[in-house]
């Protein structure tokens, strides 16, 4: 997949479908599936490092965590989050960010909203580096929000996510995530634009999906909102190998004489 190629997904009416990932083992595993394209998401710092928000991550943990994935994913198209306030300190700054994330091997970035960093967005892309927008629910504004809540229910709140989506798409974004948007929103804004929009908890109007890897295998077990299905019970499968392990070694069943060297 290419910045090309997902721009033509939309136009031939082909779904997508992106997974975030944050270390080389499960890049490994998606390398092999047929996901589109991966992100490293900012959710990393929950994720991965137990934070209570993505306000967590920082520059070096997400470049880290890209520089990871991209060794485990065989050339398939990786995404890598810029931070909070990566890209809200100047421009200078916001470039140091995104090399940082580019040289660790990501073929784009992804940040939040777009009111504000204009400049930064229209530079980046105009330096080379593909972006990719994030409206609706920014999870990085969550205490600006008071929690994890749908946006645009209101009129005024869908108009403003409308226009924000058309302008990411003028200053040169090549994809835009549409998080926990209501359904007939993320439709209007689908139909609007001619790039590519993932929607999460957005429902089925969007061009392609994203889900959290941890979130649709079962492995987070304390969160499970309305738009997350569990594609796999991967935490009861891991579950039940380690009680099997553990049983095998306190039985003296494990290891066997074929298990060991001679
Ligand atoms: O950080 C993340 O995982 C994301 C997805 C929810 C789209 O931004």
């Amino acid at each position: 997949m290419t910045v090309p190629e997902l721009l033509r997904s939309k136009t031939e009416g082909k779904r997508l479908s992106m997974i975030t990932c944050y270390d080389y083992a499960f890049a490994r595993l998606l390398s092999q599936s047929p996901a589109d394209a991966i992100l490293v998401g900012d959710s990393a710092a929950m994720v991965m490092h137990g934070h209570p928000s993505t306000l967590h991550a920082t520059v070096n943990m997400m470049r880290l965590h890209t520089a990871a994935v991209v060794r485990g994913a065989g050339g398939k198209f990786v995404i890598a989050d810029m931070p909070f306030l990566s890209y809200r300190k100047g421009i200078s700054a916001a470039l140091n960010a995104a090399q940082a994330l580019m040289t660790a091997g990501a073929n784009a970035v992804k940040l939040e909203g777009v009111a504000g960093h204009e400049d930064v967005i229209q530079r980046l892309v105009e330096s080379g580096i593909p972006v990719m927008g994030h409206l609706g629910l920014q999870p990085q504004s969550v205490q600006l929000y008071g929690g994890y809540r749908v946006q645009g229910n209101t009129d005024g709140q869908a108009a403003e996510i409308l226009r924000q989506a058309h302008l990411l798409e003028e200053l040169g974004a090549f994809a835009v995530v549409l998080e926990c948007v209501p359904v007939h929103l993320a439709s209007s804004v689908t139909a609007a634009l001619k790039i590519p929009v993932i929607g999460i908890g957005s429902g089925a109007a969007c061009d392609g999906q994203i889900l959290v890897l941890q979130d649709l295998l079962g492995l987070n077990i304390d969160f499970q909102p309305r738009f997350v299905r569990h594609f796999g019970e991967v935490g009861a499968c891991v579950l039940a190998a380690i009680e099997s392990y553990d049983h095998a070694v306190k039985s003296r069943d494990f290891p066997t004489a074929s298990e060991s060297y001679k």
